[in-house]
Parts: structure tokens; sequence; C-alpha cells
């Protein structure tokens, strides 16, 4: 039996081994975390991630061969293939602060593996990183005196949050970067067959380590570019009585551009959209390439941009004026089916409203206690409600922040009726019915559509 060690138990490195523990069945897979209360959540029942189908997931394999731990040591010393899942967050000092990748866990988990391994490895870089790291990281592993051998391998996860366990189990594709040498293909080889118990082999792609590095990087990047464009242009409709969902649907249906990720919204969030593209940005000023960083820099300032828009937005149409006035925000995660807050809109929306001095309500079927944790400093400024109907009660106005379904089937007339008139809604993800929302007597507020006010 082969022994797999994931260094890292977020909501990559986790998701990633129980599913390779799922379809891998000879393979033992330790997952190890410095932080030992998020171990403890990984091996109890509730899951320290909220991702659909993850907890039967690693109940079907947790204990057989798929174990979470804190003993790094020991998972290093048992390992013949190790995954590095660590997170890279945006440097938040000196040199690069604000754009480039923070790598010290990076390089701290690098030395660990030098100093207890006792054969010859195949390192596997999981997190998202700037290009090249992979050849720092062969550096620190063969430094000083050594007799073992460590091949390195990117090898980018695209699982997106919310769909993580079917991204998995499906992949569109899967990337092995390595090198163009004989124990560098020996490796790929190697990280091929793991994945080749589920993926079909077309569907796996090789490449050299710089390629897979930049892709990772570049797939994000066109990603949040998509979302960012169609931001832009709802911008535009809202000045000229053009509907974003039209424009959306009309351009969508271009088999050249395709549907997917045109849905306007108060902006992007997640771990990875911003910090990945400030990534690309610092790596293209590095390379003395200033108008590509810039080009991609307006993706990440055009988000920023849409989500004080839409606080301009409230103001505005509230009268100038929202001190004092309750402001009820449904949702809070950065994306639907999922607990996590990490970048989310909200986060910045609910400060902008604070220090416009709005008593904040929020709710949120999952990412409650997160939010709390978000906003701590505002104290009892906020409030936070897991019923929606008690978040809205007596409110001047709601605004929508995440997609969650659940909130398409809410009794609106009661909400409505519960409120302060004139009773506001701001859809910041364009999923309610608005002309029956207007019908119940809201002045209705979504993305790149004409308002619909009954204050004339
Ligand atoms: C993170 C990055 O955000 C992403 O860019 C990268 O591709 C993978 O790592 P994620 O899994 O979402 O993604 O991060 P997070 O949930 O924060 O998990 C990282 C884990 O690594 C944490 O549980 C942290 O405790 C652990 N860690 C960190 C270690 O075990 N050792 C360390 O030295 C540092
Ligand atoms: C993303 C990538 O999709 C994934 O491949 C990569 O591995 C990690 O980063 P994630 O951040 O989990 O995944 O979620 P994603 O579905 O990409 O959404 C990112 C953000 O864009 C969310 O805030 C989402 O609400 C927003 N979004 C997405 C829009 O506003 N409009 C869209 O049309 C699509």
């Amino acid at each position: 039996m082969k022994n797999i060690l994931c260094i890292g138990a977020g909501y990559v490195g986790g998701p990633t081994m129980a599913i390779i523990a799922l379809k891998c069945p000879t393979y033992k897979v330790n997952v190890v975390d410095i932080n030992a209360d998020r171990i403890a959540a990984w091996n109890s029942d509730e899951l320290p991630i909220y991702e659909p189908g993850l907890q039967e997931l690693v109940e079907k394999t947790r204990g057989r061969n798929l174990f979470f731990t804190t003993d790094i040591v020991q998972g290093i010393k048992e390992a013949d293939i190790i995954f590095v899942s660590v997170n890279t967050p945006t440097k938040t000092f000196g040199r690069g602060a604000g754009r480039a990748a923070d790598l010290q866990y990076w390089e701290k988990t690098a030395r660990q593996i030098k100093q207890h391994a006792n054969k010859d490895l195949i390192v596997v870089e999981k997190s998202t990183l700037p290009v090249r790291t992979a050849a720092a990281m062969e550096r620190i592993l063969h430094s000083g005196e050594n007799e073992r051998h460590f091949e390195v391998l990117s090898n980018p996860e695209f699982l997106a949050e919310g769909t993580a366990v079917n991204d998995l189990k499906k992949p569109d594709r899967v990337l092995i970067g390595g090198r163009n040498n004989e124990l560098g293909q020996a490796a790929v080889k190697e990280l091929v067959k793991i994945y080749a118990h589920w993926v079909k082999r077309d569907k796996i792609l090789t490449a050299n380590t710089w390629s897979s590095e930049l892709s990772k990087l570049v797939a994000n990047a066109f990603l949040a570019q998509r979302v960012s464009s169609i931001n832009s242009i709802s911008a535009i409709c809202e000045a000229t009585e053009a509907n974003i969902s039209e424009v959306s649907r009309a351009v969508g249906m271009d088999s050249r551009i395709g549907p997917k990720f045109l849905n306007s919204s108060v902006g992007f969030g997640g771990s990875c959209f911003k910090k990945d593209i400030l990534n690309l940005v610092y790596l293209c000023e590095r390379f003395s390439l200033p108008e590509v960083a810039a080009y991609w820099e307006q993706v990440v300032l055009m988000n920023e941009w849409q989500q004080e828009r839409f606080v301009d937005k409230i103001i505005k149409i509230m009268f100038n004026t929202v001190a004092g006035k309750k402001i009820a925000l449904f949702g809070f995660a950065f994306k639907a089916d999922t607990g996590d807050t990490r970048e989310s809109p909200a986060i910045k929306i609910s400060r902008q409203l604070l220090d416009e001095q709005v008593e904040l309500r929020i709710t949120d079927p999952r990412a409650l206690q997160q939010a709390a944790i978000d906003l701590q400093e505002f104290g009892d400024k906020v409030t936070y409600e897991t019923d929606p109907y008690a978040a809205a009660k007596n409110c001047h106005a709601l605004a929508i922040m995440t997609e969650w379904e659940c909130y398409k089937d809410l009794d609106w007339q009661r909400l409505y009726d519960s409120m302060e008139k004139p009773a506001f809604i701001f859809d910041g993800r364009n999923i309610l019915d608005h002309e029956k929302l207007y019908e119940y007597g809201f002045n209705v507020y979504p993305i790149g559509k004409p308002g619909m006010s009954r204050l004339v």
C-alpha cells in the first residue's frame, strides 16, 4: 500500500484527499494540519467546512484509508507522495505587500519535509502559487547535506466551493506539471496513476511545471475577468434602461463566449480570485510588464468599484441618508452553498453601511458565526439572526448578498408587511421575482436593470 500525505486540511486539502481515499482504496491517505481544532472537526460529525455531500464522502473512508491527524512528523516519515495544500495568503507586510503571495508557511513546510523525510519523495504543489515556486521549493529541499531526492510537481486544484465534491468527482481536467527529464516524468506518471483511478486519461493533462503553475493563475484571472466584465456592463444597463439579464443571455448564446459566469452581482469574493490576480499582477511587475499588470489589476479594481456602487445606490435611493436606519443583509457567504466568507462582498458592504451609521441585521443559513467574527469590531451595532423573518422585521431595506436558493421561496408578502414603509429591496444577485416584489409593495432595485420605484 502506498502512502499519501497531505499537509493542510483546508477547503482544498480536505475534500481532495477524501476523493482520493474513496477512489484509490489501495492508498493510505493521511491529512495533517497544524490547527488541532480543525483536525478534531475533520474527525467529528461536524466537519470544519460546509460542502454539500462532503460529510457522507468523508464518513465512507475515514478510519479505513483516510486519516486526519496533527502528527506531521510521522506523516512525513510514512509518506511516498506529499501534497502541500497550506495557505498562501497575500502578503500584508514588506516588499510586495498587498500583492505578492506570503510564502512563509510554504517554505516552513518544505523545511519540515526535508528534515523528516527518510526516503526519496514526490512533493506535489496543490496550493496556488506564484510561477517558479517549485524551483524555490526544490532548492530548499535539496539544500545542505542531503541524500534524499525530492521531485516537485505542480498539480493545481480547480474545484469551486459549494460544488467541490462534484468538481472533484468529475473534473473538467486534471493538470500535472513536472520537469522534462527522466525523474520528472517518472514522478508525473506516479501522479497520473492516482487520478486515472477515476478520471479519463484524455482529461489528465501534463505540462511543464511553469505552465502548470501559471495556468492556475490564468484560469482564475479569466473567470474573475468575466464577472468584472459583466458587472461593468451592469452599470451601463442601469444608466440606459438596458437589462443585464437580456444582455448576458444574448451575449452568452454565442458559442464562442458561452453562457457561464455571466451573472452580474455585488462582485466576486472567495479566497482565490483577488489573491491570484494580485499574484499575477505582482509577477508582471517583477518581470517588467507594467501594461499587462495594469490590464489584470483592472479586474480587481472593477470588482471593488461594483461593491462601492452598490452602497452608493442604497444611500442615494434611500433619500441620501441611511444613518439610524435598519438594513438587513440576506446572505453573508461569498457564494451559495458554502459557509465561507473570505473576501465576501458582504464584508466590505457591511463595513461601508456601518460607517454610515446603519443598524445592520445579518442573516445567512451557513455563515452567521463567521460573519460575527468578520465584523466583531462593530459589537452590538450588528445583529445576527438565523431567521430571515426576524432579520427583516421593522427594517427600512433588505439587500440580497448571496444567491441562496432558500431566499427565493420566502413569503415576501409577509416580509414586506413586517417592514418600515417605504420598504426597499436591493437584489445584489438578481435572484428574486422583481415584478412580484413590486406588486407586494416593495421599491425594487436589481443589479443592471431599471429600478421599480413607487416613489414619484
Ligand atoms: C489555500 C489557499 O487559499 C489556496 O490558494 C491554495 O490553493 C490552497 O490553500 P484553502 O484550502 O481554502 O486554500 O485554505 P485553508 O482552508 O486556509 O487551508 C489551509 C490549511 O493549511 C489550514 O487549515 C492551516 O491550518 C494549514 N496550515 C497552514 C498548516 O497545516 N501548516 C502551515 O504551516 C500553514
Ligand atoms: C474559484 C474557481 O471557480 C475555481 O476553479 C478555483 O479553484 C477557486 O476559485 P470559488 O471561488 O470557490 O472557485 O467559486 P466561484 O464559483 O468561482 O465564484 C467566485 C465568485 O464569483 C463568487 O463570489 C461568485 O458569487 C462570483 N460569481 C461567479 C459572480 O458574481 N457571477 C458569476 O457569474 C459567477
